[in-house]
């Protein structure tokens, strides 16, 4: 391998992640983001973001003098070969398609700064014909001297990026040229030497690999949660359920935990993005448009799970929240389920009390009248119930008796199967688990599952529209 020049703009998840393990395998990498204060605080070896095991690599990197930090995005780019666009491309309020303008932005901030035979590499996932568009706004700027533009979508999860980004399934690179080719080989030698699979494609077929995964992966979650709320019905256990399923190869185990709904950075506004894109080239992609229905409906439709363990009610309850985030191993709040179930309890009178390991400065921001805790159990005193929303493995392991203890009900919702029934009603838990059915009948409640209660068609309803209109005329020239 030749130690590559690389500029990574954007210091986010996706950014940071790439830009330290980059220069931790032997790259000469440049991390830029216009947000000054992050940059400052990288500079102290302040990391912006929780991400296990980021905080070694950076140190590593940086003691290395491989990787440096910087606002002057100019600068960087001009002495770099390859540079990496990893900036946000977050859903567009109105109508949930990509909001592309910080990647346009990108595009034109640099165009005339990159030096002769470099080139721009998305990492940030963007719609099918991004890399054309990009490749419109640098031409423009610098007439013929072309500078080829590649599509690398980066498959890692929060939580788990530094393995994800590492020991890849696979590196997807979407160009047909050559050289570029050639430069993007040689940045990721390091894992191709340790045998994991490049990917070679047309520029626009990697940018619709990464959508078609997310896709696929959401719709598999609600797949396996439609499950849960048939065995809940039907007195089977999701669980067996997975484990059956999973042991077929041709299905395999991953990806089918049943659980309150998936959230986060990527799922939510991609899936909604590929069905917009879908709409433009007038195709229906009618599973992905019911997987984010069904998801949106389900994370609204777990305050009425709240609602009937205890009886219909959660006014001036206090309930308590243990986790926050949209999945362990991070701080990241963004579409986490735990936003829609606490508004929806507060708007019908709960007192909601929480705790997360690490999300709770970037909760606080979106969820201002929770009154929060360190410690699980002051969180759970004095809890007419208490809410498991994200499997931490802190809160994997508490003392169920104690915690029974110290509530005023001891009424339990698990949403993410963490603990066992059985085992929880030996401890003097009331309990309700998703995809088994209760034990017995809470002894207040007369039973109906939640999700055929009357209000729920109040409660799911969407923010933004998706059903498809085949009578859309295709937009995109690839038709024309
Ligand atoms: C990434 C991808 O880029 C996104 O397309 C994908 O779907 C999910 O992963 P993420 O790393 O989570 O997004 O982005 P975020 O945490 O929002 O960070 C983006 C960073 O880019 C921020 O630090 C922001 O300050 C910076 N930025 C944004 C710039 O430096 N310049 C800009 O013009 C816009
Ligand atoms: C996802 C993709 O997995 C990753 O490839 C892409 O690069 C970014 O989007 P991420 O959002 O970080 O990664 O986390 P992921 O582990 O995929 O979880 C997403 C959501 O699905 C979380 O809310 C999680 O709790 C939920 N989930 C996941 C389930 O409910 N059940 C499962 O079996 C798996």
């Amino acid at each position: 391998m030749q130690s590559a020049a690389i500029t990574v703009i954007g210091t986010g998840y996706v950014g940071l992640v790439a830009g330290a393990c980059f220069a931790d395998w032997g790259h000469q990498v440049i991390c830029v983001d216009h947000d000054a204060g992050r940059i400052a605080g990288l500079n102290h070896g302040r990391v912006p973001i929780y991400e296990p095991g980021l905080d070694k690599i950076l140190a590593r990197a940086t003691r290395s003098g491989n990787l440096s930090f910087s606002t002057d995005t100019i600068g960087a780019v001009k002495s770099s070969q390859a540079v990496f666009i990893a900036v946000g491309t977050p859903p567009r309020k109105s109508d949930g398609e990509a909001d592309l303008s910080f990647v346009h932005q990108c595009a034109s901030d640099i165009a005339t700064a990159l030096r002769p035979g470099a080139l721009v590499v998305t990492k940030s996932t963007v719609p099918v014909g991004t890399g054309d568009v990009i490749e419109r706004i640098l031409r423009q700027a610098r007439q013929d001297d072309a500078i080829p533009v590649v599509s690398n979508p980066e498959f890692l999860r929060e939580g788990s990026a530094i393995g994800d980004f590492c020991e890849p399934d696979r590196v997807v690179i979407g160009t047909e040229d050559e050289a570029a080719r050639a430069v993007l080989r040689n940045i990721y030698q390091p894992i191709a030497l340790r045998g994991h699979r490049i990917l070679f494609t047309r520029r626009r077929s990697a940018e619709l690999i990464k959508y078609a995964s997310n896709a696929f992966l959401a719709a598999k979650i609600t797949f396996i949660n439609e499950m849960a709320d048939l065995c809940e019905m039907a007195d089977a256990d999701v669980g067996d359920i997975a484990l059956g399923m999973g042991l077929d190869r041709r299905i395999g185990p991953h990806f089918l935990h049943a659980g309150p709904g998936y959230g986060g950075s990527c799922f939510p506004k991609d899936t909604l993005a590929l069905v917009r894109t879908a709409q433009e080239y007038g195709v229906s992609l009618r599973l992905v448009e019911e997987t984010v229905q069904a998801n949106t409906a389900r994370k609204r439709r777990m305050a009425q799970r709240v609602r009937h363990i205890l009886d219909g009610s959660v006014e001036n309850k206090r309930i308590a929240i243990l986790g926050l985030t949209f999945k362990a191993d991070t701080d990241d709040m963004r579409d986490s389920p735990s936003i829609p179930l606490i508004e929806l309890l507060q708007r019908s009178g709960a007192v909601v009390h929480a705790h997360d390991p690490e999300g709770m400065e970037q909760a606080r921001r979106i969820l201002p009248n929770v009154t929060y805790h360190d410690d699980p159990y002051d969180c759970a005193r004095g809890a007419d119930a208490i809410v498991f929303l994200t499997d931490w493995e802190a809160l994997k392991h508490l003392d169920l008796a104690r915690l029974a203890a110290v509530m005023r009900h001891p009424v339990m919702l698990d949403l993410r199967r963490i603990y066992d029934p059985e085992e929880a009603a030996r401890q003097g838990f009331v309990i309700e688990t998703v995809g088994r059915s209760g034990l017995e009948p809470h002894p207040l409640s007369t039973f109906q599952p939640s999700y055929l209660l009357p209000d729920i068609a109040a409660q799911t309803r969407l923010p933004i529209a998706v059903t498809s209109n085949l009578n859309i005329q295709p937009t995109k020239e690839r038709l024309a």
